[in-house]
């Protein structure tokens, strides 16, 4: 009887015993994943091993150097993501929805991510220079001499031929914008091709759109989609260029287009509150 109770007692103890080493471990591995401050901070190691791993996934949108590119310049020690390690953690493995920001957390392990944090944080640099332009002035020109609105919307209101800009300067480098602006046709993403439809009377459509061997999709400046069957149309076409203007740089004085970036950049959508 004594022997048989102490068994039991023993039995739920070790049981007791074994959730306790299980809720350890959950937890320090949710720790880790979790903890503000990066384990491997300031490591030379970690940096390098870091750097090694940024350039093969990381390099083409944020630049060998991190000086960002189709995405953010990440040498300003200031991240949209936050200020902690971990924010920087769960951007790099979760993604930002909605961007071309994927999550790499299938990729690479954690400790890899911890690496290139560690990384990241060596880039920071801190004599950032001031932007030049002004914000208002090139909010006017957006919707004014610029004509930037007729295709571009920003917070719901604007065209729809291009990308909607609520918040361009958040998911772009500076150098990456002007160049989008100056020379659009230098990086042009397959759904902002340029699709032109012939009818068979004559009358032609251009817009952005897709083409396969069947039928042809497309936007036109207006707004309005277009459906046709390719065999009812005299032709069509698609080309990997812009329908953006491409001469702004001739249009505008430097200083405009400064204006112009100054407020693309300061577009940071609704997580600018923060
Ligand atoms: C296909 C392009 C692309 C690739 C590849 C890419 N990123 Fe990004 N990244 C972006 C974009 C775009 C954003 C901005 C997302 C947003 O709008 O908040 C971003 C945001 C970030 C941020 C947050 C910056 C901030 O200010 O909050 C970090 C950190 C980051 N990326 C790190 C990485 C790392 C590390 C890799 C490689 C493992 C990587 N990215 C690969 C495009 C990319
Ligand atoms: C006739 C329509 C049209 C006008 C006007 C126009 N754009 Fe564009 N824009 C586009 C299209 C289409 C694209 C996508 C293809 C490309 O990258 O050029 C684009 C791309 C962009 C991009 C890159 C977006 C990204 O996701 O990287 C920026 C920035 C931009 N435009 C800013 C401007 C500004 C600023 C103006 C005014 C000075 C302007 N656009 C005027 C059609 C237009």
């Amino acid at each position: 009887m004594r022997l048989s109770l102490t068994a039991a007692y023993g039995g739920r103890y070790s049981r007791r015993l074994q959730h306790w080493w299980t809720a350890l471990i959950v937890t320090s591995v949710a720790c880790f994943a979790q903890r503000p401050q990066n384990p491997l901070a300031g490591d030379p190691d970690a940096i390098a091993g870091g750097g090694a791993a940024f350039r093969p996934y990381c390099t083409p949108c944020h630049g060998i150097r991190g000086e960002g590119g189709r995405g953010p310049d990440l040498t300003h020690g200031v991240y949209s993501a936050g200020d902690k390690d971990s924010d920087l953690f769960n951007v790099i493995a979760h993604g930002v929805p909605g961007t071309d920001m994927a999550g790499f957390a299938s990729e690479l392990s954690q400790q890899d991510i911890w690496r290139i944090v560690a990384f990241i944080r060596s880039l920071a640099r801190h004599d950032v220079p001031a932007m030049p332009g002004n914000r208002a002035a090139g909010e006017k020109l957006f919707w004014g001499k610029g004509g930037c609105g007729a295709c571009h919307a920003v917070n719901g209101k604007g065209g729809r031929l291009g990308p909607p800009l609520s918040r361009i300067g958040r998911e772009r480098s500076l150098a990456f914008l002007r160049e989008s602006v100056l020379t659009p046709n230098s990086d042009v993403k397959p759904q902002y091709a340029t699709v032109t439809a012939v009818k068979r009377d004559g009358t032609k459509m251009v817009g952005i759109g897709s083409l396969d061997n069947f039928t042809v999709q497309i936007t036109d400046a207006a707004g309005n989609d277009y459906s046709f069957e390719r065999s009812d149309l005299a032709s069509s076409t698609r080309e990997l260029k812009s329908l953006m203007p491409d001469d702004y740089g001739r249009k505008l004085t430097a200083a405009e287009i400064d204006d112009l970036l100054a407020y693309l950049v300061s577009l940071r959508g609704a997580e600018a509150a923060r």
